[in-house]
């Protein structure tokens, strides 16, 4: 079969799994694995990205993607800009318009982006010509969570087909869980989901996966078993009647695990918060818990993605 080269990447920007095919996902988990072998070598540095300019533009608070991306681009040898406008009661149409021309006229290579709303990110791809990368908007979208994710479950089952893999906790403000469910389903894996029926988006089985209200039935016969965090921040009222509760039917402790198959890998896109939704004993497991290999393959697979948008842009 003839090897696919990066130039054979089908996208000019990373908006969303769905754009993806498999053959994108492949070329870029391939390359990532690169990466992860070089980050874990001395000298870190290559120039891939040498005399080119990313900016991160961050409309909303981040640890992870944030710190990832600015290493990932460093360690390709561009000059990276990190803009944070956090908490932004701005009317975001005009805001985000003015921003793109604005940052279109100072020539960047690349572009990182992460907005509270949803198709934010999408809207500015259309004003720039410079490729972008969806780091996360509103509950729609986090691309590279879910690349990172593959890359780690593949690393450690060896496939990303005929999985069973439960998401459990806040389905209805995750674009972690949305992106995930997507790139399983393309990848041929199977997705429950596990949630109380209010953290449970309208229509979400037309996404192709099967939902469960309780832990022994959801995690039944899993290989994976990933856990996402209240979205507090997302949510306008009460959806649970209280966290000590909502640990106790949803969270996932030694008891619940149980009932996944044995050995099952616990994930965790970050950031985590202990005895609500996830046990600490659970989530520190190093047996079973992948959840720092997570964070690790994030700077590899966000290395991969730049490099791929670059060469595309270089070729065309
Ligand atoms: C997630 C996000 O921002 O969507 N975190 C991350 O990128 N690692 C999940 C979350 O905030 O709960």
């Amino acid at each position: 079969m003839k090897q696919s080269k990066i130039t054979d990447f089908s996208q000019k920007d990373i908006l969303s799994i769905e754009d993806l095919s498999p053959i994108d996902i492949n070329l870029i988990l391939n390359l990532s694995e690169y990466y992860v072998s070089l980050n874990k070598s001395q000298n870190k540095k290559i120039p891939k990205l040498k005399g080119k300019t990313l900016i991160n533009l961050f409309f909303e608070s981040s640890t992870r993607t944030r710190t990832s991306f600015e290493l990932a681009g460093k360690r390709l040898g561009a000059d990276v800009i990190n803009m944070s406008i956090e908490g932004s009661s701005i009317k975001k149409g005009e805001t985000l318009l003015d921003t793109a021309m604005t940052l279109n006229a100072m020539h960047p290579d690349l572009m990182v982006v992460r907005h509270n709303e949803s198709g934010a990110v999408n809207l500015l791809a259309k004003k720039v010509n410079t490729p972008i990368i969806n780091a996360g908007d509103g509950c729609h979208s986090h691309p590279t969570q879910a690349l990172l994710d593959a890359l780690t479950i593949r690393r450690n089952l060896k496939k990303l087909d005929g999985l069973n893999v439960a998401i459990c906790g806040d389905i209805m403000h995750s674009r972690v869980a949305r992106s995930n469910i997507q790139l399983l389903n393309i990848m041929g894996s199977n997705v429950k989901i596990v949630a109380p029926s209010t953290l449970i988006p309208n229509s979400i089985e037309k996404m192709g996966v099967e939902i469960f209200h309780n832990m022994k039935d959801g995690l039944q016969n899993c290989d994976i078993v990933m856990m996402l965090r209240l979205q507090n921040e997302r949510m306008h009222g009460s959806y649970v009647p209280s966290t000590r509760e909502y640990y106790e039917i949803f969270g996932l402790s030694k008891k619940n695990l149980d009932k996944a198959k044995p050995g099952a890998l616990i994930m965790h896109p970050g950031p985590m918060n202990r005895g609500v939704e996830i046990d600490t004993e659970v989530a520190d497991n190093m047996k079973q818990s992948v959840i720092r290999e997570q964070v690790e393959m994030g700077v590899a697979i966000r290395m991969a993605c730049l490099e791929i948008l670059n060469s595309k842009r270089v070729e065309g």
